[in-house]
């Protein structure tokens, strides 16, 4: 069963409200391109893919208020569109790869189409980019069993953050491997790590896996080195949000430790994510451009100070796992050892 996160309809997107779950299941609606930047920017739709996905509806909007001006004028419009779009977050490079593939579609339907038909020909170019994201979920699922499958039986595997249906508009990545993994049998539980100070694991994952019946518990984020310590993970996978030349690897804050902690303790770690995960412009990770949130998601749970009026916080949203400690990254197209493989 698929989640219906992210529909498009009579030009309306309509998304789960993640920042709502798992309190409430709230289905906004948004008719603007600027709605979409600032539910992407506040994290009520989050996850590499579906932000690509999201922004990609949101480019179809922003057509839709540019498409009764002159060529140029409109042309310039989408690019204003674009920018916004593209500067709600920056770390995910399926965003850019998302707005990009529109733009492409837009130039080359601009020449030979009627306004209408653009508009029409962007919106199968977005519902082609979902409908592309769900077949590679499938896909890196069925990959990910198989590669599973060699590490061994009743696996208690950890994963961190979301990277499940709620992250890709469909059935998930890592999150997705697990899940098909767990019904062949081949994972017994699942430990959720919590992933301050946004509470995806916490939050979005145990209310998925919750949902598909997936044995698994909930651990704090400082929690990860002592289980493993005692031999009670036997593997890692997490999601990506942008995967460089080298292998290097930006994920949520927290991915790091789990990946070093894993290589301290033989545990194997591996990443799973499509193809539009890897930026083959960039070497390493030192080139990407990591994300960094208010102070006040750390500083406040729920209204309530976490810490001492005044005390300040730094909040990184990602960090970068060296390729060297990455076992494996499982796509659409197979278990790879390096990105280049792919080229
Ligand atoms: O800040 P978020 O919640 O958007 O971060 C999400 C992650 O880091 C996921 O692990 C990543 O996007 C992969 S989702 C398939």
């Amino acid at each position: 069963l698929v989640l219906k996160v992210i529909e498009f309809k009579n030009s309306e997107l309509k998304i789960i409200d993640q920042s709502a779950l798992p309190d409430r299941e709230v289905f906004i609606s948004l008719r603007e391109w600027q709605d979409v930047a600032e539910s992407i920017e506040k994290m009520k739709v989050r996850g590499a893919p579906a932000i690509g996905i999201a922004a990609a509806y949101g480019y179809c909007l922003g057509f839709l208020e540019n498409k009764n001006c002159g060529k140029k004028k409109m042309l310039e419009g989408m690019l204003k569109v674009k920018k916004g779009l593209l500067s709600s977050r920056p770390t995910a490079v399926n965003l850019q790869w998302a707005l990009e593939r529109m733009e492409e579609r837009l130039l080359h339907s601009a020449t030979e189409y009627e306004r209408e038909d653009i508009y029409a020909a962007l919106v199968d170019e977005a519902n082609s980019i979902k409908k592309e994201q769900l077949n590679s979920d499938k896909k890196i699922s069925r990959n990910g069993s198989r590669y599973l499958r060699r590490v061994g039986k009743n696996l208690n595997v950890l994963t961190h953050c979301n990277a499940g249906a709620m992250a890709t508009g469909g059935w998930g990545t890592a999150l997705g491997v697990i899940k098909n993994a767990y019904k062949e049998g081949i994972i017994r539980k699942v430990y959720a790590g919590e992933t301050r100070p946004r509470m995806q694991g916490a939050k979005i994952t145990c209310y998925e896996l919750n949902k598909k019946s997936v044995e698994h518990e909930l651990i704090c984020d400082t929690a990860p080195g002592y289980l493993m310590y005692r031999g009670m993970i036997d593997a890692v996978i997490t999601g990506a949000d942008r995967i460089a030349l080298n292998g290097d690897v930006a994920n949520k804050i927290g991915t790091y430790q789990l990946a070093a902690l894993a290589d301290r303790n033989s545990i194997p770690f591996f990443i799973a994510a499509p193809v539009s995960s890897f930026d083959f412009e960039i070497d390493t990770g030192e080139e990407i451009n990591v994300e960094y949130r208010c102070e006040c998601e750390v500083l406040k749970i729920n209204g309530m100070l976490t810490a001492p009026e005044g005390t300040r916080a730094v909040n990184p949203a990602f960090d970068i796992t060296p390729a060297d400690l990455i076992h494996g990254y499982v796509t659409e197209k197979g278990v790879i050892k390096k990105p280049d493989e792919l080229q």
